[in-house]
């Protein structure tokens, strides 16, 4: 059965002390606080912390993940951190195609499909994010771009490296906009990804692939979006700057 699983990317936030303070919450927080122990608990703190923050929290409870790799395995490219960097030093997890590198950083799917690749090989998961923009939601393609997203890029991979793909629906129009999508809006889109996983690799892996929400996802909200059968927890920004915030939403499963 798949696990459910509350993930904090906490993007381009955070100096080094509030780093070590938000973690340290965390981790005290989750220790006291979280009875669940099947619910998969995900930090992505910006690269320069990742050492620091493996050494402050139970890396055995909470998973340390990046929100990005290089394309490209090693050599010159200044600037770049690797995917087996990112392995030595006891990541577990990365997130990529975030709606923010997609359209900040003009990465395409096939950049995509390197940087899956690469987080494959070295024994990492993808934290594969999708979702349409508003004006394509509006005029009613975002099935169609969500499909596309995902088939152009982790629908690639072999039946195996598939199964260790986590899959993040958030749509554009509701990342730090305070604009939650409907619980009934994420379900539509997560029975309809469950669906198109269904169709390529079966219903086994359709079932045990986890598939969480991004968009506003907050205190007052995790509970409905959780209650629907086909989320399975959330890839939070803003609310996971806050670690009270962050362990309320951890504790928003019923199932
Ligand atoms: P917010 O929770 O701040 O809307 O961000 C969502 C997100 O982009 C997580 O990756």
């Amino acid at each position: 059965m798949r696990k459910n699983i509350v993930a904090g990317n906490w993007k381009m936030h955070t100096c080094k002390d509030e780093a070590i303070l938000l973690a340290s919450a965390v981790n005290k927080k989750v220790k006291e606080e979280v009875k669940n122990d099947n619910t998969g608990v995900v930090i992505a703190p910006p690269f320069i912390h990742l050492s620091l923050i493996s050494q402050v929290v139970d890396t055995e409870r909470i998973c340390i993940a990046a929100q990005n790799c290089a394309s490209e395995p090693k050599g010159a490219f200044t600037g770049e951190i690797s995917a087996r960097m990112l392995q030595s030093y006891g990541v577990k997890a990365v997130i990529l195609g975030h709606s923010e590198r997609r359209a900040y950083y003009g990465e395409t799917d096939e950049t995509l499909t390197k940087k899956v690749n690469l987080v494959l090989e070295n024994n990492m998961r993808p934290i594969f994010c999708c979702g349409e923009k508003l004006e394509e939601r509006e005029s009613n393609n975002h099935f169609e771009v969500v499909k596309r997203q995902i088939e152009n890029v982790v629908f690639k991979l072999s039946k195996d490296n598939f199964e260790k793909v986590i899959i993040a629906y958030e749509p554009v129009w509701a990342i730090g906009t305070g604009k939650t999508a409907s619980a009934d809006q994420a379900q539509e889109m997560h029975e309809f990804i469950r669906k198109l996983i269904k169709e390529k690799f079966g219903s086994e892996i359709a079932e045990n692939t986890t598939i969480l929400y991004g968009g506003s996802c907050k205190p007052s909200n995790a509970q409905e979006l959780f209650s629907k059968p086909d989320v399975d927890g959330g890839l939070i920004g803003g609310a996971s700057l806050n670690a009270e915030d962050f362990t309320a939403i951890i504790n928003s499963f019923e199932k």
